[in-house]
């Protein structure tokens, strides 16, 4: 049998910003509960919901205080559980953020790690002596403000190493008794029939353990991420990170059909160690950021595709991903007009796509004026346009005031756009982007040959970019236009057309080109 995660699809929920139920302008896990509808219909596989832990807030939940709980905010552990029965109940699968390079400086542990140095949880997290001359341990720079990652502990004189926040402590995974605590944490939400665990920045779990400096980046100019001063080669994929991923994926394999995604972004040929081997396995996905990161440009895109493909060993399983809740969404990074040709993409090459909350109806980065800026990461670094707000906002669920996401004014405005760009309108919009997100997400499902097949480049051109996905049985083509202009694709012979990214009823039988619109792509099928 062929694991579910291979031939599904993953979306991705923000809890806060999905659907409020309780009138607080901040969406919860009820909300998510009342939208599983939506989302069986949609036809996805499986909800990765980013944190709902209880958390200071801090980092939006990325600073968990309790593993193994629910933030009030979002519910209780009795909804997490109707969550996931209801979402069983509908074949969709339940995945969870879980944060093990650092929690809360709120949490119990820390608070306890930082009273004194002969407490028992000293240890749980990384504490280190001023260098020889005073001042921090080494150079390493914290993720989000680009100063030091290392915060001076007035009460117990040491340091304690922060990657983000300095609210964001670095728990200590060398720590036999972190590492159980931790694992433990993986198998509470497993019992309660929890489908499998995005890891977040899991690549950055295991530090250098003789804590030397970062080397300088000769490449850093302004206007580049102030953390990027520094190469991270101490702080990130070290070389025991694979012990970390065999930590967690030997508990993974404790359960049944549990899924491991991995957090890390990373050129191809590391990105792939990261599978690990047959016999030593690793993550099942390692997150494949590169459209995230590059522009949507035809040589690219195929580009990417091939070195990918030439790069995954034989028993690894691609993956790809537009857009997430730290990113520029897909449809302003590439355009509005490439928002479809990047879905029919993202369906149909080789490889589990993970579809960002809202993509599917064309959601657009939404501007945050300055008094309303929640998220850290702009407020420390103002003007470098690092914030992740834009991304974050309501789903747009109808066009009444908040966008049928709450009763009141929500933590993050909605999109103007909202009135013409949601749900309702768009399911009674045969054309609209959900309509076809939904009718390809159909297709897909029929065809074994999109969901599991080979993949071959067929033909690329400055504008057109062809590919096949095959099996033994099944041969199914995708061609996508990324030009500005209507152009006309000649397969080898007739096809018939199965899908069409623009035209909701296309031709049947094609005997001589394919033509397409501007930015718009189609799927064919050879008729002989
Ligand atoms: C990851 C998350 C991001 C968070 C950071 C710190 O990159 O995706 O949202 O701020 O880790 O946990
Ligand atoms: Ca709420």
């Amino acid at each position: 049998m062929t694991e579910w995660w291979k031939s599904g699809i993953v979306y991705q929920i923000y809890p806060r910003s999905f659907q409020d139920t309780n009138g607080d302008g901040i969406g919860d896990l009820p909300g998510i509960t009342q939208r599983l509808d939506y989302l069986a219909d949609l036809g996805v596989t499986a909800l990765w919901i980013s944190p709902m832990y209880p958390s200071p807030m801090a980092d939006f939940g990325y600073d968990v205080s309790n593993y193994i709980d629910v933030h009030p905010m979002f519910g209780t552990l009795a909804d997490m559980d109707k969550l996931i029965e209801e979402a069983h109940q509908r074949d969709l699968r339940i995945i969870l953020d879980y944060v093990p390079n650092h929690s809360s400086h709120q949490h119990p542990w820390f608070l306890e790690s930082r009273s004194s140095r002969d407490n028992p949880k000293r240890d749980w997290y990384i504490w280190h002596d001023p260098a020889p001359g005073g001042g921090p341990p080494n150079n390493w720079i914290s993720r989000f403000d680009g100063d030091s990652a290392w915060e001076w502990d007035e009460t117990t004189e040491q340091y304690y190493l922060h990657s983000f926040l300095k609210e964001q402590p670095d728990l200590n995974w060398r720590n036999p008794e972190v590492r159980e605590t931790m694992l433990d944490v993986v198998r509470f939400w497993y019992d309660r029939g929890v489908d499998g665990l995005r890891v977040d920045v899991s690549y950055r779990v295991m530090k250098d353990p003789a804590f030397r400096d970062n080397p300088i980046n000769p490449d850093w100019r302004e206007g580049m991420e102030p953390y990027q001063r520094l190469g991270e080669t101490m702080t990130k994929n070290t070389p025991d990170i694979h012990m970390f991923n065999r930590w967690l994926r030997a508990v993974n394999d404790e359960y049944d059909d549990r899924v491991l995604i991995g957090e890390m972004n990373l050129p191809y040929e590391k990105l792939v160690a990261h599978y690990g081997s047959v016999r030593e396995p690793e993550f099942h996905l390692p997150f494949n950021f590169h459209l995230v990161f590059s522009p949507w440009e035809v040589n690219n895109v195929r580009q990417l595709v091939e070195s990918y493909e030439a790069a995954l060993p034989d028993y690894a399983w691609p993956n790809w991903v537009l857009s997430n809740h730290d990113q520029p969404r897909f449809a302003t990074r590439a355009g509005i007009d490439n928002a479809r040709l990047g879905m029919l993409f993202l369906l149909t090459v080789r490889g589990t796509p993970t579809i960002y909350y809202g993509d599917e109806l064309g959601m657009e980065n939404v501007d945050i004026p300055p008094e309303l800026v929640q998220d850290p990461w702009e407020l420390l670094t103002p003007g470098l346009g690092l914030g992740r707000d834009p991304v974050r906002t309501p789903m747009q669920w109808d066009g009444s005031t908040h966008a049928g996401f709450s009763e009141v004014s929500p933590w993050l405005p909605v999109a103007n756009n909202a009135q013409s760009v949601n749900v309702a309108v768009e399911q009674a919009d045969p054309n609209s982007m959900l309509a076809f997100t939904q009718r390809l997400i159909a297709l897909r499902k029929t065809l074994p040959a999109l969901q599991l097949g080979d993949y071959r480049t067929l033909e690329t051109s400055d504008v057109l970019y062809a590919f096949e996905r095959f099996t033994k049985s099944e041969r199914v083509q995708v061609v996508l236009n990324f030009g500005a202009d209507s152009t006309t694709w000649k397969p080898d012979g007739a096809v018939k057309i199965l899908l069409a990214s623009h035209d909701p009823d296309p031709p049947a039988t094609i005997q001589d080109g394919v033509e397409l619109l501007g930015h718009a792509g189609a799927i064919v099928q050879p008729l002989e």
